[in-house]
């Protein structure tokens, strides 16, 4: 019996060790254990986390800190005197409207109570969540004594990579996103350059920094993703790069006085967010961000996702013009008319009316654009009020237009009046910009300060049932959690930058980057569906860089709960490709990521909700490729007739880039496709039930 008894005793010991030797740290992991973090504090007591994946460490040592204002000391001298422990296996939450129905949050977490050893004894919290595809952290202020109302000179959270990873990456400028993705190795990042090639309404990039989201790809061949969740009353984060060091470190936005920001305690930072995959395109499925913000504040079930068309591209290729005095003015009653005509004709639910309010003649200025739009006056030749009767009696909605000219306080002053027109009219989406620097001078469109005006949009415009689709806007940090009338967003170089940038517009690669990295944030308005490609005759130095195909791939491709159906429309008359952009849909129940690399292409495909229809969309940069599609997505024992819209035989995205054409074959789960991508070319599907 005692030898039986000592055995076992033995087995266990050695059980244990071996399982101490597999996991020589067990302090937070994932749920299935693949992500493994340790946070600890170092003998002089400064905390520091690491990340290991599989096994690899792939974020190194990595310190965590602040500088506050009122600080005389570094951020040391801290012991932990509490780790509490949680796990969450819920119930998945639902969507009001997304790339999906439903998503699981499941995580474990671990709240590490942080306590200086000296005086003045100050507690800060660390909060971290492990989930299967990354993990997030955030800093918890506690009031106190000592920490109530503070100035942030930094926060210096550290993402320690060690490793010459290959990124994918924007300059970390403070005032826009609009810029053409670099792929380097993280030690050749040198992010000063676009100082000089920018040429933007406004840019400003003070460090050798990147913006987030930025992607990796280790040498073991894992992707990693960077940004943040839940940003709010806190400048947006960007990362300085030490390219000797290998580590990124936050750097906030700040503003001219070199302050980073103002919080009052008790408060909680935006999350920091590391996703981890094996596979490129699972970085696009991950959900973590959206998990990391709030449940929703309220019911948005007013909101109904669209296409929308819009008179808008006439402005960017140079027909018409926002102003009225130029003569060429786009916005006119006649215009909108037969825009609704044929909106209605095609089942398009909406149209944007651009240029339609007085103040357009003043809106490009230095620092003397306070005041110069109302977002109520029409000017004289568009009749708001008929134009919104025509368009309701054809079943299209108005997408109502807020160019604030990046003066906030202007636009917040009138934002209840603007608010209330809308509420009056019945629409119930508005399209924002800011274009040019901010009024007032020194703050930045990615501060803190523009941080709170964007948000201060969002909650007036939610209290009055408004959608919001913000240009020129604070990153999506997964937000629309949240607050779900954040609908969508820019914050990327969308396609306006083809119809007039004299750098030649985006190369093929750059949505093929795009699905990797700013979509990872969220919802994106990019305005696919340029049919007319080399901008005959209005724009001879400039086209867009895709075949036509490749525009159609993009609904699929590029998620957005409104997709514009941008071109004029005589270039949509007579193209029996059209009917992929009237039959495809804008809400999904699920999506998969069939395959993809960063830079290279991405396929994905979209159930669409209340239907049993799928869609695909395909892309590829430059270079040409066969892709082999595996229809086990669709539902065993339907048959589907597959509507096939791919390149040519010889299309390609500047020699030949509008020949396409269209095949019907019909398909069941087992079946097989294979695509042909021409360079910069692109493949759509639609798959309908035929029975
Ligand atoms: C920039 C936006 O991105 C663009 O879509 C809009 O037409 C102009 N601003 C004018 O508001
Ligand atoms: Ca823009």
């Amino acid at each position: 019996m005692k030898k039986v008894y000592l055995l076992s005793l033995l087995i266990a010991i050695i059980l244990a060790s071996c399982l101490l030797l597999l996991f020589p740290f067990n302090n937070l992991s994932s749920p299935d254990r693949a992500i493994r973090v340790k946070i600890d504090v170092t003998d002089d007591g400064i905390p520091y986390y690491f990340v290991k994946y599989h096994g690899t460490t792939v974020i190194d040592t990595s310190y965590l800190g602040f500088k506050f204002s009122s600080d005389t000391k570094a951020f040391s001298g801290f012991e932990i005197t509490d780790r509490g422990y949680s796990l969450q296996r819920d119930e998945p939450w639902e969507m009001p409207w997304g790339e999906q129905r439903t998503v699981e949050d499941d995580y474990n977490g671990m709240k590490v109570v942080l306590r200086e050893t000296e005086e003045p004894f100050r507690t800060i919290k660390l909060e971290f969540k492990a989930y299967n595809d990354g993990i997030g952290f955030r800093y918890i202020l506690p009031e106190q004594e000592g920490l109530r109302d503070l100035i942030i000179l930094d926060e210096n959270t550290e993402f320690n990579l060690k490793e010459d990873n290959e990124v994918w990456w924007i300059p970390g400028d403070w005032d826009i996103y609009e810029h053409l993705y670099s792929h380097t190795k993280l030690s050749e990042i040198d992010a000063l350059k676009f100082q000089v090639l920018s040429g933007l309404a406004q840019t400003y990039i003070p460090y050798n920094a990147v913006n987030t989201p930025v992607t990796m790809k280790t040498k073991d061949g894992y992707y990693l993703s960077f940004h943040e969740a839940n940003l709010t009353d806190y400048p947006g984060m960007t990362l300085k790069v030490d390219t000797i060091k290998l580590k990124l470190t936050s750097e906030l936005v700040g503003n001219s006085n070199d302050i980073k920001g103002f919080i009052k305690t008790p408060f909680k930072t935006p999350w920091r967010t590391i996703q981890i995959a094996d596979k490129a395109g699972d970085l696009i499925k991950s959900k973590m961000i959206l998990n990391l913000n709030e449940p929703a504040k309220f019911d948005v079930s007013w909101f109904k996702p669209t296409k929308y068309m819009g008179i808008w591209w006439d402005m960017h290729i140079g027909t018409k013009s926002w102003d009225y005095a130029s003569g060429r003015h786009g916005a006119t009653t006649e215009y909108a008319k037969k825009y609704i005509d044929f909106c209605a004709e095609n089942g398009i639910g909406a149209l944007l009316v651009e240029g339609w309010n007085t103040g357009w003649e003043h809106w490009f200025g230095d620092f003397d654009r306070e005041g110069i739009f109302d977002f109520v006056t029409p000017y004289p030749d568009y009749d708001l009020k008929e134009v919104v009767a025509y368009g309701k009696s054809k079943g299209v909605e108005i997408i109502m237009h807020h160019e604030t000219s990046a003066a906030p306080r202007t636009y917040a002053e009138q934002m209840d009046t603007a608010y209330a027109l809308m509420n009056e009219l019945g629409i119930s989406t508005v399209k924002t910009g800011y274009v040019g620097k901010i009024i007032p001078k020194g703050e930045y469109h990615h501060g803190q300060w523009m941080v709170n005006q964007y948000r201060l949009a969002l909650t007036k415009a939610a209290a009055a049932n408004i959608a919001i689709n913000a240009h020129e806007p604070i990153k999506d940090t997964g937000i629309r959690r949240t607050y779900p009338n954040a609908i969508s967003r820019e914050g990327m170089r969308g396609q306006e930058f083809n119809a007039w940038s004299p750098d030649g517009g985006n190369p093929p690669n750059h949505l093929p980057t795009v699905a990797f990295t700013r979509m990872l944030a969220g919802p994106f308005d990019f305005t696919p569906g340029i049919f007319n490609i080399k901008l005959k005759p209005y724009k001879p130095n400039n086209q867009i860089n895709t075949t036509l195909a490749q525009q159609l791939a993009l609904y699929v491709v590029i998620y957005s709960p409104v997709q514009m159906v941008p071109d004029l429309i005589e270039n949509y008359e007579g193209q029996p490709a059209f009917q992929f952009i009237r039959d495809v849909g804008v809400d999904w129940d699920e999506t998969r990521v069939l395959d993809g690399e960063v830079g290279e292409f991405v396929t994905i495909v979209r159930k669409e909700r209340d239907t049993d229809n799928w869609f695909l969309g395909s892309i590829t940069n430059e270079d040409q490729r066969r892709i082999n599609i595996n229809c086990d997505f669709l539902n065993k024992g339907k048959k589907y007739t597959a509507t096939i819209y791919s390149d040519a035989k010889d299309a390609h995205w500047d020699k030949n880039p509008t020949d396409y054409q269209i095949d019907t074959v019909e398909v069941y789960h087992r079946s097989d496709i294979s695509l042909n991508l021409a360079p910069g070319g692109g493949c759509a599907i639609s798959f309908f039930p035929s029975d």
